[in-house]
Formats: structure tokens, C-alpha cells, sequence
């Protein structure tokens, strides 16, 4: 690993040596980095790159390799605290996109709970990115994305239900993210 994995570069590079097997989650992956850039307005100048490399690890946990407790944001966080990166990027990656709702369902709010969820704008930034980028790397808008999710994952299903109690929390960091980028 030539560069650290809270810069885009280093980020990019983990990402893509654990990623590209799986395929439409690589593609997804890629658009949200990039959407992650174009939102960089919304943070401060000093947190951008971390942002942009927090996009492209944000879904790391997925790969096989990676896989622990089966439940991608914490097996992603746990990969990059095993590798020494950043606490704040480790803890982003933890908690990204509304991820306490579903360790709920999963009865893992205990492993989750070591890391730290931050209020920030930085956060918001990385769920208005995810969340704007459809499983294949589509551009979504948020309502539609949300639908998308609850059609693809079955009712009762752990992410159906920790989505449709999620939402209001996505919906208000979305809504925070493009006040700022507006603003
Ligand atoms: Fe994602």
C-alpha cells in the first residue's frame, strides 16, 4: 500500500484489490466515490479527501474475505482497524449509511457499539452519497433509492426492516447535505 487509507488514492487501492470480483458492488463502489467528490463542498476543506476515501471503503466489508460477522459495515470497520487506518475513517465506515438500524436487527449493536457514530457534515456527506448511487452504480435520487432497497430485500427482512426504520435518519442527512451544497 503506497499511500494511507484515509487519502483517495490509498482508498481507492484497497478498494480495488478487494472489490472488483463482486462485480455490480464495484461499480457501485466507484459511483460513490465519485459522488463523494462532487458533495466535498459540503465539508470542510481538510475533511475532503477523507471523505472521498471514506466512499470508497464504505462497502469493503462485502468482500469475502473480509467476512466475520456477515454484517458489511462492521467486518469493513474491523478490516481497517486490523490494518492500522485512521480511528475516524475505521469509525465512518462502522456507522456509514443508518448502519446502528440494521445492527439492531442483527442483534449486533453491541459489536458496533466501540465505534464511535459522529454528528457531522462529513457523515451526512457519505449517506447523501450511498444513498444517491443505486446497486449498480445508477444515479438515484433518495426516495427512489430507499424503494429500491425495500423491493430488492424481502418484508421482514433484517435490511427491510432497519431501512424502513432508517429513513427518517438518511432522509434528514440528505436533506442536510444538499442545504449545504445549495447553500
Ligand atoms: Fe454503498
Amino acid at each position: 500500500m503506497s499511500s494511507s487509507l484515509d487519502t483517495p488514492q490509498g482508498a481507492a487501492e484497497l478498494a480495488g484489490s478487494l472489490l472488483p470480483p463482486l462485480g455490480n458492488r464495484w461499480l457501485h463502489t466507484q459511483t460513490v466515490a465519485e459522488r463523494a467528490r462532487e458533495a466535498s463542498p459540503a465539508v470542510p476543506e481538510d475533511e475532503r479527501d477523507l471523505l472521498v476515501a471514506a466512499a470508497w471503503l464504505h462497502d469493503i466489508g462485502y468482500a469475502p474475505e473480509l467476512r466475520e460477522t456477515g454484517f458489511h459495515p462492521l467486518d469493513g470497520a474491523r478490516h481497517l482497524e486490523s490494518l492500522g487506518a485512521p480511528r475516524r475513517l475505521v469509525c465512518l465506515v462502522a456507522h456509514h449509511s443508518g448502519a446502528v438500524y440494521e445492527a439492531e436487527q442483527r442483534g449486533l449493536v453491541t459489536e458496533l457499539e466501540p465505534y464511535e457514530r459522529e454528528d457531522s457534515p462529513l457523515l451526512d456527506a457519505l449517506v447523501y452519497s450511498d444513498t444517491a448511487t443505486g446497486p449498480a452504480g445508477q444515479c438515484f435520487e433518495f426516495g427512489r433509492r430507499i424503494d429500491e432497497i425495500l423491493v430488492r430485500y424481502e418484508p421482514g427482512s433484517e435490511v427491510h426492516t432497519a431501512i424502513s426504520k432508517a429513513h427518517p435518519y438518511l432522509g434528514a442527512a440528505v436533506e442536510r447535505a444538499r442545504a449545504r451544497l445549495d447553500g
